[in-house]
């Protein structure tokens, strides 16, 4: 059997990881700028998440949602504390796709209602409702298109006010990033996400952020969101959650009331997921985690302001994005293959760094020294095929 080929992979095994590092199978080492699509938190195959999965695997993986599991309560307890969001409620899910999925439903039980609000360059993920929101038409299968969501412009507050005058009580919820990642690391401004609060306060209508991707400390907040200064009615989370352990979550406020049967899942919560998502909490906690990153994203984004030839230089802690210019467009595929670097990239031409929170000055040093050299030696090969071709334009006129 093959396997359903979706994927645009690059060629290499990564057969081991640790910290920022992971290797191939011939023991070649690269340079994880990329944090395997923001899903390291805190390092690959960190000693002390290790050993929590380890033992809590030596006593029960899982067992049903039907009995009582209190690692599911220690980990909201530990979720609240470190969110700030103490009186919030966590259901845990499985991934990304299926928080959105699970705060959208939530979002139009609690409300009655029917239609989400969603902005250009979302991305939410690819089950029915999450990738519905999704501003790609090429992901959307027939089966889940649906009239229930109006995509408005990002960071446009006169669009939504009068979205909102015109259709306020039929809107079921908001749905946003604070930071778009897939997009291409687009920054919601404070006035927006202010204005998103109040407009869904003033109507009924629920505010989702999602959170799969900008959460979890990344930027310097434990959410993206917490930037604004005010609260979301629902927090997706899911990558930086587990560190690779597949495991996502809501938290939910405590105005929206849970039901029996109303939501529900097979694996979501179970013990050894709760035993993953607790060691990343704790490390994240006990290392002072999200202030590093915060530190470590200002000192990466200040250093990229030196660097010739990219553009545009966006981003809050490490979850950053530049432009690159057409004569670079390869840039991404130089820094893997010449210089063993992972970085990642939204169509057309933005690089996405997504490091894990544990990366250090000398990482990033050794990130800019091999980005500064890649893009000096592109030009350089570019001055020569220039050259070249007009040499042979000249022979071949004359
Ligand atoms: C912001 C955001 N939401 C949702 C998802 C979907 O997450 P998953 O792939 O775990 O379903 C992603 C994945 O890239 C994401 O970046």
């Amino acid at each position: 059997m093959r396997l359903f080929d979706v994927y645009p992979i690059n060629d290499i095994n990564i057969v081991r990881a640790n910290g920022s590092h992971v290797w191939d199978e011939k023991g070649v080492q690269y340079l994880d700028m990329y944090g395997g699509h923001a899903v390291i938190s805190i390092g690959h195959s960190h000693p002390y998440w290790i050993q929590r999965i380890e033992d809590q695997l030596g006593k029960i993986a899982f067992y049903s949602n039907s009995i009582r599991i209190p690692i599911q309560q220690q980990l909201a307890e530990k979720l609240g504390k470190l969110s700030e969001k103490e009186d919030y409620q966590l259901f845990p899910v499985n991934s990304g796709a299926e928080a959105n999925e699970n705060a959208l439903k939530l979002a139009s039980f609690h409300t009655g209602r029917e239609k989400i609000v969603s902005f250009t360059k979302a991305f939410h993920g690819r089950t029915s409702l999450a990738v519905a929101a999704t501003d790609n038409k090429n992901i959307v299968a027939p089966v889940n298109e649906t009239g229930n969501i109006v995509f408005l412009p990002f960071n446009d507050e006169e669009a939504i006010k009068i979205f909102f005058e015109k259709n306020g009580s039929e809107i079921a919820a908001v749905i946003i990033e604070a930071i778009q990642g897939v997009g291409g690391i687009n920054v919601a401004t404070k006035g927006f996400l202010q204005l998103l609060r109040q407009l869904c306060k003033t109507h009924g209508a629920v505010l989702i952020a999602d959170e799969v991707q900008s959460g979890y400390g990344r930027t310097g907040k434990f959410f993206a969101f917490d930037a604004a200064g005010v609260h979301a009615d629902i927090y997706a989370m899911a990558k930086g959650m587990g560190n690779g352990f597949p495991v996502g979550g809501i938290l939910i406020a405590p105005h929206i009331k849970s039901k029996h049967g109303m939501l529900g899942t097979t694996f979501g919560g179970n013990h050894l997921a709760c035993a993953a998502a607790l060691a990343v909490l704790e490390i994240i906690e006990k290392d002072d985690l999200i202030d590093k990153a915060k530190q470590r994203g200002e000192y990466l984004m200040d250093r990229l302001k030196d660097v010739d030839g990219i553009q545009n230089i966006r981003g809050v802690g490490l979850m950053i994005g530049f432009d690159v210019p057409d004569e670079l467009k390869d840039l991404k595929k130089a820094l893997l293959e010449r210089h063993q670097i992972f970085t990642g990239e939204a169509k057309p031409n933005v690089i996405r760094l997504l490091p894990a929170l544990t990366i250090t000055e000398e990482q990033i040093d050794e990130f800019l020294g091999a980005l500064k050299k890649a893009i000096a030696a592109m030009r350089t090969e570019n001055a020569a095929t220039n050259t070249s071709n007009i040499t042979h334009h000249i022979k071949i006129q004359g």
